[in-house]
């Protein structure tokens, strides 16, 4: 699951794959017209960037995150007792403030450039996010809101809520998806609290450059016992879920709002998974939200990558759904007892490929391609492959050949219902993608 696309490697080596990158433009009719568009009970005008479809908006105020005995909003409550239980203030109460409904539409400033993401960076491209306008986008992480809650003066918080990202298609990735960010800042006095005499100590310092240790205004000794303070929280979160032999390790990462940055990858069923990204908050966004006198941590985590481990849910597809075979196993007073998903029956899978020459003049995604097919194959398509790509020697077109593998999660699918939408998948493309199917 791609939960943390903000990080720079990801960035650079997704900048090879959008060679043929093409505004989406012509997707849904909303953007024709009319030329505004009512999203949670706000009109919004639409331009040229406008790429959201309805299949989108339609998730848009569900919430899961909140519902009434939903695996997602079980672990959203087991992260927040972590925390409440982890920082206590003098009089004994929770030192943590928790922000779960705060409406997902954002501007392009808080999503990104409070966040320093630069201007030119991959994730801010059309093709990886959601736009209702140039300045508006369906949020791509809850780290958008880190900036005005700062400013709001607060020092300890949790948000969480659903965020928006184009991505591709298979059982651990749906466009839309839950994640919990959270934050803590501290000033000179917290942080040495406990060294018998800190009149040396300082957490600032000036004069000294950028190194992978830490930023030039740190000292390391502050970056030090802030990112042990962070580590500590973290792994204790994943051991409260997980159980205390649960293995994990750290990775080296980079994020443009962090530094230095890190990811926690725990073993899971044998494989190495990331579960979260966090670092140590630039300063810069302290400096311009007013925090100047303290230094900050702070992470973001994916839900539906934690529930679909510890419940064994198999297709993240199913968070959506409401079936009463799957929302009743998860039916309990006591948020902490261990569930075990049962699958209700496997339907069997119908695949259909699909190949044609992408346009030449004009950029193309892939990303273009996913959304077109969730748009008409809706939550009966499982996974899309791009199995092939081919490049005519004489005429140097590319061709795609893509696998589009379709399951019904609550009943059986007849290939003949699944060739009607694979017929429709080709004449839109064929329309709005200008590409020539083989
Ligand atoms: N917002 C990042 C992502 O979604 C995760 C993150 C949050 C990393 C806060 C560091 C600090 O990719």
């Amino acid at each position: 699951m791609k939960i943390y696309w903000f990080r720079l490697t990801k960035g650079i080596k997704n900048y090879n794959l959008k060679l043929f990158y093409r505004s989406l433009s012509n997707i849904p009719e909303i953007n024709k017209s009319p030329r505004t568009i009512k999203l949670l009970n706000y009109k919004y005008s639409t331009d040229n960037w406008t790429n959201i479809t309805p299949k989108i908006i339609s998730h848009l105020g569900q919430n899961l995150h909140i519902a009434k005995n939903h695996p997602l909003s079980y672990v959203r409550q087991r992260i927040i007792n972590h925390f409440y239980k982890s920082y206590l203030n003098r009089l004994g109460n929770p030192l943590f403030s928790v922000y779960d409904n705060i409406n997902p539409i954002v501007t392009t400033v808080q999503n990104f450039d409070s966040l320093l993401i630069p201007i030119d960076h991959v994730s801010r491209a059309k093709s990886d996010c959601y736009y209702i306008n140039q300045e508006t986008l369906l949020r791509a992480h809850t780290t958008a809101h880190q900036a005005e809650l700062i400013a709001l003066g607060l020092d300890n918080f949790l948000i969480i809520g659903d965020v928006y990202r184009r991505d591709e298609i298979d059982c651990t990735h749906y466009p839309v998806f839950h994640q919990v960010d959270g934050v803590r800042l501290c000033t000179m006095e917290q942080i040495f609290k406990n060294v018998r005499d800190p009149s040396k100590l300082n957490i600032f310092e000036y004069g000294s450059n950028e190194s992978i240790d830490k930023q030039r205004y740190h000292t390391l000794e502050a970056v030090k016992i802030m990112e042990y303070d962070l580590k500590k929280t973290l792994v204790g979160l994943v051991q409260t879920l997980f159980g205390k032999d649960i293995k994990y390790r750290w990775v080296n990462q980079i994020f443009p709002f962090t530094h230095p940055s890190w990811e926690l990858e725990i073993c899971f069923n044998d494989k190495w998974l990331e579960i979260l990204g966090c670092g140590i908050i630039r300063q810069e966004i302290l400096h311009k939200t007013g925090a100047v006198d303290r230094i900050g941590w702070a992470f973001g985590l994916g839900l539906e990558r934690l529930a679909m481990c510890l419940y064994s849910i198999p297709d993240i597809r199913l968070f959506w759904s409401t079936d009463s075979g799957f929302l009743n196993q998860f039916v309990t007073d006591n948020i902490n007892s261990s569930i075990t998903y049962k699958p209700i029956s496997l339907h069997p899978q119908c695949t259909n490929d699909i190949s044609f020459w992408l346009p030449q003049d004009i950029e193309y995604s892939s990303n273009d391609f996913y959304d077109i097919v969730r748009e008409i194959g809706g939550d009966k398509v499982e996974q899309i492959l791009l199995i092939d790509t081919y490049v005519n020697p004489k005429t140097k077109r590319t061709s795609h050949c893509y696998k589009i593998v379709y399951r019904h999660m609550e009943r059986v699918l007849s290939q003949e219902e699944v060739n009607k939408i694979h017929k429709q998948i080709e004449i839109t493309i064929s329309k709005q993608l200008n590409v020539v199917i083989r």
